[in-house]
């Protein structure tokens, strides 16, 4: 393990195999298909989180605006905005520099115009730090991701379930169940590729239809309850982590229980201090020697000018 110092500060730690591996960037993450070296996706949303993840084997890093949930508290992705993209992008680059980085467009921010998208996807870049940004939607967002793509900017797709068009969607549904459902899926990622993005993000669909996918496309497919054909898996961290529980959807796994712990640690905290525990001389700053005693003797004289 080595720290590496950043121009932030000693900000991460970092394995010898992580040092080894390097920054990962597109031409990396495009390499991995077919490689047999499953991609790792996650995302993150503020410094604190970027951090730890840098230090850890995670090749992507997803400022997703499920941070507008999961960070935010917004009861879905639709109210995120462009700035608020970038401040949680920001922090997240400050945090991390080993993974690739993306930032995810959030709605309305692309789907009017291919200048408007390719406009916002620049800020992803220019102001915030990421490596590329991901947009959701196929066929239709062909123009936005040509734009993105001339821009010199590398794009992520995302098909089957895209949580910004969920009223279109009727809500969180398994996509892609039936036959033309599942060609129009393929004709997405088909039409994503030829348009010039990199990866494409895939979630709630069959696995069966997650493979049918990923063997359709050149390029590496990361799932997300999209089975384990996909070239790579993507969870949300607060699901993985266990630090948010609205709800669940039947692909998360849950790999530690962050949020039982933090209560855990709280309520202790809160015990130690009613019960006088907290602070302990070990947390306490002291005065200098025969400084006490000056301030005896001086209200001492005080005390008896009264
Ligand atoms: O915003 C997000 O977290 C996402 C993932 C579900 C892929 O788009």
């Amino acid at each position: 393990m080595l720290r590496v110092f950043c121009t932030w500060g000693w900000a991460a730690v970092v394995s010898d195999d992580q040092k080894q591996r390097g920054k990962v960037t597109v031409p990396k993450v495009i390499a991995a298909k077919g490689s047999g070296r499953r991609l790792a996706m996650v995302t993150a949303y503020d410094y604190a989180f970027a951090t730890i993840i840098n230090g850890a084997p995670i090749d992507i890093i997803l400022v997703g605006d499920s941070g507008g949930m999961t960070t935010l508290g917004y009861s879905s992705t639709l109210p995120v905005t462009m700035d608020e993209m970038i401040m949680m992008a920001k922090a997240v680059a400050r945090g991390a520099q080993l993974p690739l980085l993306v930032g995810d467009l959030p709605f309305m921010s692309y789907e009017t115009s291919p200048v408007k998208a390719a406009e916002n996807a620049g800020r992803m870049l220019k102001e915030a730090g990421m490596d590329a940004v991901k947009l959701e939607g196929g066929v239709a967002m062909v123009p936005a991701v040509e734009a993105i793509v001339r821009a010199n900017i590398p794009v992520m797709g995302h098909i089957g379930l895209t949580p910004q068009s969920l009223a279109r969607l009727g809500g969180f549904r398994v996509q892609g169940r039936d036959a033309d459902a599942a060609e129009s899926l393929v004709r997405d990622a088909r039409a994503l590729e030829a348009a010039g993005a990199f990866a494409i993000v895939i979630e709630a669909v069959p696995a069966e239809v997650g493979a049918m996918i990923t063997d359709a496309v050149a390029v590496p497919t990361i799932g997300i309850g999209a089975g384990p054909r996909c070239d790579g898996q993507v969870l949300v961290l607060h699901d993985l982590l266990g630090l948010f529980d609205r709800f669940r959807p039947k692909f998360v796994k849950q790999y530690a229980d962050l949020g039982g712990q933090a209560r855990a640690a709280l309520a202790s905290f809160a015990d130690e201090v009613r019960a006088g525990l907290f602070p302990a001389a070990q947390h306490c700053y002291s005065l200098p020697p025969g400084i006490a005693e000056q301030l005896e003797q001086r209200q001492d004289a005080a005390d008896r000018r009264k």
